[in-house]
């Protein structure tokens, strides 16, 4: 089997991506759990976070009000970083270590909360308009194309002022997947989905998000590579 597949589209195992992240969240956890791949500086992970963080910032110093739901949350590195101006928040994640460890970090705050939950449940819950801000970063990149556009409108009927997506993409061309991939980085078999930009946008359009800002993220100290980076994207839903 091929298991770096260049720009044919073919399914991941998702279920196999969810074990990957079940363990995860029984390691010891730290930023380097959630943040992978970023290990050419010693100070990467802070370093790259530090930079996401003041992307966001600048969105939410003109909210009146901040009440974010965070998809696929990990450890709870937005929570984190917002802490002291949130209104409320509530993460998100399937990976129960995450979510059990998120929920002890936070324990003192009454406005922060977690759910054990999965992406493509969140149309379940009745979330809309109480939240004003979605985050959902290196999420997508393990979901399958034939849920994309569900889970995009489902973060829609949310009607969230804004949305923040970050996602590691492919800068060839084409897509790359890895699929089952022995990762020796990773030390353990690895399956994602690296889309190009243009294909996101192309969902987004889909979707009728705007796209209000948008940049590479990484640079060579911080995880970004020839064949892959990560972008973020600003969006009006
Ligand atoms: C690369 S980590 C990023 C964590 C966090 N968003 C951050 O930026 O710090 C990916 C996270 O997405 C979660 N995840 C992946 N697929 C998911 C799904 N289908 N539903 C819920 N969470 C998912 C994983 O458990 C993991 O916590």
């Amino acid at each position: 089997m091929n298991t770096r597949v260049y720009d044919e589209k073919i399914d991941i195992n998702t279920e196999d991506a969810k074990k990957f992240w079940t363990k995860k969240g029984r390691e010891h956890l730290s930023l380097k759990s959630v943040l992978l791949g970023v290990d050419k500086a010693e100070d990467a992970q802070k370093r790259r976070n530090e930079k996401e963080s003041g992307i966001l910032s600048s969105v939410v110093s003109n909210l009146p009000e901040l009440r974010i739901l965070d998809i696929g949350c990990g450890i709870g590195r937005w929570a984190e970083n917002f802490k002291d101006n949130l209104d409320f928040y509530t993460g998100i994640d399937y990976s129960k270590g995450f979510i059990e460890y998120a929920k002890n970090r936070f324990a003192k705050y009454k406005n922060i909360n977690f759910l054990e939950l999965s992406i493509c449940d969140i149309d379940k819950l009745n979330l809309k308009e109480k939240y004003n801000l979605i985050i959902c970063t290196g999420v997508l990149m393990y979901i399958n194309d034939s849920d994309i556009m569900r889970i995009l409108k489902s973060f829609s009927d949310i009607s969230p002022e804004y949305i923040y997506i970050q996602e590691s993409i492919s800068l060839m061309e084409g897509r790359l997947t890895l699929n089952n991939f022995e990762s020796k980085e990773l030390k353990t078999n690895y399956s994602a989905i690296y889309r190009t930009k243009a294909e996101y946008e192309e969902y987004y359009r889909q979707a009728g998000f705007r796209i209000l800002k948008t940049d590479l993220l990484l640079d060579d100290e911080t995880g970004g590579r020839k064949e892959t980076n990560a972008q973020y994207w600003l969006l009006r839903g």
